[in-house]
């Protein structure tokens, strides 16, 4: 049997054990180990990047196979850019390359792409195609790819409150308002359900300051794997890990699944 017979088979045995009834609808991931994927080989960090566009590629049809609905990724923290100019460059050209090359695709799988986080600070050319990008795909409904970008979450939380504090002081809202669903709408992911699993890949077990009001609830589950040798085994896995979780909410026993609705991710 050939290499990838024998692949497609395991993975094939693992979608098996999956659970359809609780699959999660939004999940969260840190593509973590890059760099040190590539220094392990001897290689730049730069291959370890350009590896991991393969596999998030790989991993965004495995769970719309697998009928996940929003895959939320970090691809640039706000903190990334201490990272030397080069890299960051080297970053920067790799979004515009994938999205130049990819948004065909994107769209011919009716995939809503949207970029989350502070896009000021980048080049013109990498704004224009991604707003680009974003108006092409924005009536998509089948599967909603949030990438973040110059993300950090207390910067989004910090400005969430103060545009509730200047609508307050305008007149346009109540202090008394202010609650849990009225902040939510305002975060960057606009309003849409919470992931309920995290994956971080590379062994490190932090958040990052990656979506902290949304991960308030959600499973969280570390692969050892270096997100360029990560792949649908090993994002099965943690699917089945996830299912075997007793999600209690702070309650005694797991909640119904809420049913999905797909206008919820389109515009
Ligand atoms: C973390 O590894 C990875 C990143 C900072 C970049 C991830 C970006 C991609 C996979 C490209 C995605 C592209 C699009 C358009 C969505 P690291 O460099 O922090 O690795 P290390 O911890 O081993 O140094």
């Amino acid at each position: 049997m050939s290499l990838g017979k024998i692949i497609d088979k395991k993975n094939n045995d693992l979608f098996k054990r999956i659970d359809q009834e609780k699959v999660p609808e939004h999940v969260a991931i840190i593509m973590d180990g890059n760099g040190r994927w590539a220094t392990k080989k001897g290689l730049p960090r730069s291959f370890g990047h350009k590896r991991g566009v393969d596999v998030l590629k790989e991993i965004l049809k495995a769970s719309k196979k697998l009928g996940c609905k929003v895959l939320t990724v970090y691809a640039f923290s706000t903190e990334n850019w201490a990272r030397p100019t080069k890299e960051v460059d080297f970053l920067i050209n790799l979004f515009n390359e994938v999205l130049r090359n990819e948004i065909d695709e994107i769209h011919e799988e009716s995939i809503k792409l949207r970029f989350i986080g502070d896009l000021s600070p980048f080049p013109v050319t990498l704004k224009k195609i991604i707003s680009s990008s974003e108006s092409l795909t924005k009536n998509n409904n089948k599967f909603l790819l949030n990438v973040c970008v110059n993300y950090g979450g207390r910067q989004e939380i910090v400005k969430v409150a103060k545009e509730l504090a200047l609508k307050s002081s305008s007149g346009e809202i109540k202090p008394s308002e202010v609650n849990e669903e009225l902040f939510n709408s305002e975060l960057l992911t606009g309003g849409i359900k919470d992931p309920e699993l995290l994956i971080r890949t590379s062994g490190e077990k932090r958040i990052s300051n990656f979506l902290l009001w949304q991960l308030a609830y959600s499973e969280i589950y570390i692969s050892d794997v270096l997100w360029p040798d990560f792949n649908e085994f090993e994002f099965l896995k943690a699917i089945i890990d996830f299912q075997s979780r007793n999600r209690r909410f702070g309650g005694i026993e797991s909640l119904p699944n809420e049913s999905f609705e797909d206008s919820q991710y389109s515009s």
